[in-house]
């Protein structure tokens, strides 16, 4: 008889034997996973957990701010937050392959996490966020909880991590009721699929600090109106992007030359597959005037009406 309070109890118990009187060092993404398992590793061991969070500058408007309040303030985590918007704009600047994109993005947010942690003396374990699913797809033992870590960067060659993941036998949904239970406000535990290279794959082609003001204010837009009618959780996913060409429009007495915003809604079980989301048309109505109105050098709203396949969720 299965139940969450028990599978807490149990995980708090069974952190605690493994770890004893070490270090535990854990990586915040912002995401519901590793937020899940910051808090349930503060429980039981407290402050022998020390979480880094890496601000690439390429989150959605408030939401570093929104973690840091939530996991710090509220839970008393202890957070290193590591501001490197510069580092990963400079490294961004005349990169238009997504491919590319990702990769480096991927491998800064390696670097800055290992520059820190290389700072900390004594951590013994790197916790992780890994869910089932990740499980399966990697084909690696489901009943192994703990494993030795590949080397991190900047530490000795002989410093090991060993690995813990308490959500290792969870699927989302569960790792949902993990967080509700564990009294996570619903913003953080609710949240929305969001991909690791954050932003920087909603700016279709170079990541500019304009492109990047202009794609995070109007998917606040965007979130803020599909709250208030209620559809937030209904839709699977949704947000803006910025293809990055200028079209002509009409201000008043003048002819604007500006960016088209992009929407993108899907409804999906598992991301594998998608339908594009049929939001009432009032509400769209609604989203496209704010962010005509309400955001610099934007004069067209387009919705993305493809499901799939053939598209993928995102655009790049
Ligand atoms: P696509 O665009 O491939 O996305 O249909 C399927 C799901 O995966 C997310 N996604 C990513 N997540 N790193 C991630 O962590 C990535 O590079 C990435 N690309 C896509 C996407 O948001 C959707 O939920």
């Amino acid at each position: 008889n299965w139940s969450m309070n028990d599978f807490i109890d149990q995980q708090i118990a069974k952190i605690r034997e493994t770890v004893g009187d070490k270090k535990v060092l854990l990586g915040l993404s912002g995401g519901v996973d590793s937020s899940v398992v910051g808090v349930l590793l503060h429980k039981a061991i407290g402050t022998q957990l020390t979480s880094i969070f890496v601000d690439h500058g390429l989150l959605r408007k408030n939401e570093a701010d929104q973690v840091m309040a939530s996991l710090e303030g509220k839970f008393g985590l202890n957070i290193i937050k590591v501001d490197a918007k510069e580092r990963f704009l400079s490294k961004l600047k005349g990169v238009s392959d997504p491919e590319q994109k990702r990769k480096i993005i991927g491998n800064e947010f390696i670097r800055v996490f290992d520059d820190e942690a290389a700072k900390l003396n004594g951590i013994e374990f790197l916790a992780q966020g890994t869910l089932y699913t990740d499980v399966i797809e990697s084909g690696t033992d489901t009943a192994q909880t703990i494993k030795s870590h590949h080397n991190v960067g900047g530490l000795p060659d002989d410093v090991q991590f060993k690995l813990i993941e308490p959500l290792r036998t969870l699927f989302k949904d569960e790792v949902r009721e993990l967080g509700e239970k564990l009294g996570m406000p619903s913003e953080l535990v609710w949240r929305q699929p969001f991909p690791g290279p954050g932003l920087g794959i909603r700016v279709i082609g170079e990541v500019t600090p304009e492109k990047l003001t202009i794609v995070r204010d109007s998917d606040y837009i965007l979130r803020d109106e599909i709250r208030k009618a209620g559809l937030d959780r209904e839709i699977w996913q949704y947000f803006t992007v910025l293809p990055g060409f200028r079209s002509v429009g009409v201000m008043g007495d003048g002819r604007t030359y500006d960016y088209t915003v992009g929407i993108r809604g899907v409804t999906s079980i598992d991301g594998m597959t998608a339908d594009f989301a049929k939001i009432p048309w009032d509400v769209l109505q609604k989203i496209s005037v704010r962010i005509v109105n309400e955001v610099d050098h934007v004069n067209r709203i387009v919705y993305d009406i493809t499901s799939k396949p053939p598209a993928t969720i995102e655009w790049e």
